[in-house]
């Protein structure tokens, strides 16, 4: 099967796109991001938002011009112009800058999600920058999460005096869901919180879906798919369940419980499998298309290497989670 020349991303089942898709995402080349790229005019707002993720993850500045341009069509799905930017803001070049402040004021964008994402996007850059210049490493995966995130996790180590002490689960849930403190600062104590990957990290995260941010709540949900920790799943339901909450939420709710694959989450994938909500319905197939992966026990999420000519294909690391 030749994948190149992107229609394999276009015309077959969208599990099978989202399996090509992370293929190319590990290939990290020019040549793979333009494929990637060719595939916006997809009809499907969840692979489109997953493309921009992927090309924000593969860190090639070859992709900013694209995602740039996904940024700025206005009827863009908002979830779609939110992954593009914060892919901008993961590649950590100081040219995204200037095309993220055109984004960041109500007057200049509409959309909430929009404007927060933008915000962090800014800062992540800034943060990158700073890192580079002291010659220190930025995403050394050394929490075991191999991904780029919004925002570092926070440094939970103090000095007191002559002694360091450890922040408490408690005092990092405390900056967490403190909203007087800056965006990036919040996002900054979630993957401290993520880090922990212990049930009281987990239950102070999920305070996190009170937030009156729809940013802040997919976010929330997205850790948790990362986590893939049990006790998340109650509040993952109940995001799933709650009357009103935005479809980018319940999205990310979906492709968390697929990602933790109990058999209570096959249960609530199945019951919003023909959800109203177009993103959510979709969702809730790739969550069981994933909770099967995982209930499998095979190697990698991704397509095959036979399925991709052309370009050699690193090592996976088994790495499954999406936007
Ligand atoms: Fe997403
Ligand atoms: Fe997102």
């Amino acid at each position: 099967m030749e994948l190149y020349g992107g229609r394999y991303l276009l015309c077959v089942p969208l599990k099978n796109r989202f399996r090509a898709l992370f293929t190319l995402k590990s290939v990290k080349s020019d040549r793979a991001v333009d494929i990637i790229a060719k595939a916006f005019n997809d009809p499907s707002a969840l692979l489109r938002h997953e493309l921009a993720y992927v090309l924000g993850q593969m860190k090639n500045p070859h992709a900013i011009p694209v995602l740039a341009s996904v940024l700025a069509t206005l009827n863009e799905d908002c979830m779609v112009r939110h992954e593009a930017a914060e892919a901008i803001g993961a590649i950590g070049l100081e040219q995204g800058i200037p095309i993220l402040e055109a984004y960041r004021t109500e007057e200049q964008e509409a959309s909430r999600v929009v404007r927060e994402t933008v915000e962090l996007a800014i800062e992540r850059i800034h943060y990158e920058i700073a890192q580079k210049k002291d010659g220190k490493e930025i995403d050394t995966f050394g929490a075991g999460y191999y991904s780029i995130d919004p925002a570092p996790a926070l440094e939970t180590k103090q000095k007191e005096g002559s002694k360091i002490k450890e922040m408490s689960t408690k005092e990092v849930g405390e900056i967490l869901m403190n909203t007087e403190l800056p965006l990036f600062l919040r996002y900054k104590a979630m993957f401290a919180l993520r880090n922990r990957h212990n049930e009281e990290a987990v239950l102070e995260l999920a305070k996190g879906f009170a937030d009156e941010s729809a940013l802040f709540r997919h976010e929330i949900a997205y850790v948790f798919g990362q986590m893939q920790h049990v006790a998340s799943v109650p509040s993952l339901i109940e995001t799933m369940n709650r009357p009103g909450e935005e479809a980018m939420v319940r999205h990310e709710a979906a492709e968390a419980l697929g990602s933790i694959a109990t058999p209570e989450c096959f249960e609530v994938l199945e019951k919003f499998k023909a959800d109203s909500a177009q993103v959510v319905k979709e969702s809730c197939m790739i969550g069981l298309d994933m909770a099967e992966f995982e209930a499998s026990g095979d190697f990698q999420y991704a397509e095959t290497v036979e399925v991709v000519k052309g370009d050699s294909i690193p090592e996976m690391k088994g790495e499954t989670r999406q936007a």
